[in-house]
């Protein structure tokens, strides 16, 4: 009998930062779930990486890495860990963390709460390496030189991570996103990139949903210059259209159902503006087999999920990979890799 349905009314009865601690501290301490056969139609490759299933965690769920084989035993694909600063940070005061049911969303304002790169780094290389781990790295809010703190993280974590994300569209951190403008990003990937150690690991580029097209074409163009290996599109956005929860107007980043057109939106915009020559890995809104197959048929190789988990459980990744898998099948797709970019 599925478990979530229970434990769900009490998990929204607790403030929603609880309810995450909870649940993080809950996967510390249940045991794995037996490994379910994996459709093959499902396995993909990008940026010389395995992936079993193109659906995976995105960044935030479990910044400190304290569970990341938990969720790759819950069916994820991949796992991407962090926000991760070279210094531990506390982020912004509470509450910053708001579930909008009404709405099927989240608003959060965290502001890049995390234990800090030597303390996760540490973690993960007691892990044996088995599944997909992403680091996705940041800057820390007072640092003197923020560029710096990327290169930082390139280097501390390139060793244990399977690939790098470098997040430069977290609304909560302020002035975060101007390094989205081209110079700095070209600043940024420069310094990033030669801080990887020889035979590092690929390093992506998580980009907000709120750009202009002059910025997308901007930074396609930098990306491709810079041979970033992949772009994540998208991080929560900073609009507010069309909510009817009371917590609505609480500022930070807006995610879940209401950034699903706004971001399905921007990664064809990517598609087009990269002319399919990098990789997209698409998330904002994805809740679903059909929603995830809708954005790789828009261009993307991978999906990554977070807002949905809330509200459907911890067994919806599994869920999405069946779906997906039945929808491949329906279209005569032989792997997941030939539908991308078909629409
Ligand atoms: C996030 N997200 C995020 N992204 C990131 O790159 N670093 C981070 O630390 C976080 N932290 C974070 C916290 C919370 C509470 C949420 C809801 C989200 C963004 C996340 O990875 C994802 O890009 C967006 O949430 C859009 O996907 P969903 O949630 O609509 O599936």
């Amino acid at each position: 009998m599925p478990l979530f349905p229970l434990v769900r009314p009490l998990l929204f009865s607790l403030d929603a930062e609880r309810a995450h601690r909870m649940t993080i501290t809950a996967l510390k301490a249940l045991p794995a779930l037996p490994a379910t056969a994996r459709d093959p139609r499902l396995a993909t490759r990008l940026a010389g990486l395995d992936f079993p299933t193109p659906v995976g965690l995105a960044a935030g769920v479990d910044k400190d890495a304290e569970v990341p084989d938990a969720f790759l035993s819950l069916g994820f694909g991949f796992v991407e860990i962090g926000t991760l600063t070279p210094l531990p940070q506390a982020g912004n005061p509470r509450p910053r963390l708001f579930r909008l049911p009404e709405d099927r969303a989240v608003i959060n304002r965290m502001g890049f709460n995390n234990g800090g790169q030597a303390d996760a780094l540490a973690r993960l290389s007691k892990r044996a390496r088995r599944g997909i781990v992403g680091v996705n790295v940041g800057a820390n809010k007072d640092a003197a030189d923020r560029i710096a703190d990327y290169a930082t993280g390139v280097a501390a974590m390139a060793p244990v991570a399977d690939y790098l994300t470098i997040n430069i569209s977290s609304p909560n951190t302020p002035g975060l996103r101007a390094l989205q403008e081209a110079q700095a990003l070209d600043d940024l990937l420069a310094g990033a990139i030669a801080a990887r150690p020889a035979g590092g690991p690929p390093i992506f580029l998580k980009v907000a949903p709120d750009l202009a097209p002059a910025d997308i074409d901007a930074i396609a163009r930098v990306c491709l210059d810079r041979a970033v290996d992949a772009l994540i599109v998208s991080n929560t956005t900073i609009g507010r259209e069309g909510l009817r929860s009371p917590h609505a107007k609480e500022t930070g980043g807006l995610s879940g159902a209401p950034l699903k057109a706004l971001a399905l939106e921007r990664l064809r915009d990517f598609r087009v503006a990269t002319g399919g020559a990098l990789p997209l890995i698409a998330a904002g809104g994805i809740a679903s087999g059909d929603d995830a197959y809708a954005r790789i048929r828009a261009g993307a190789s991978l999906v990554q999920l977070y807002t949905a988990l809330v509200y459907e459980g911890p067994l919806l990744a599994r869920r999405i990979a069946r779906e997906l898998s039945a929808l491949l099948a329906r279209d005569g797709f032989a792997t997941v890799g030939d539908a991308v970019g078909v629409a």
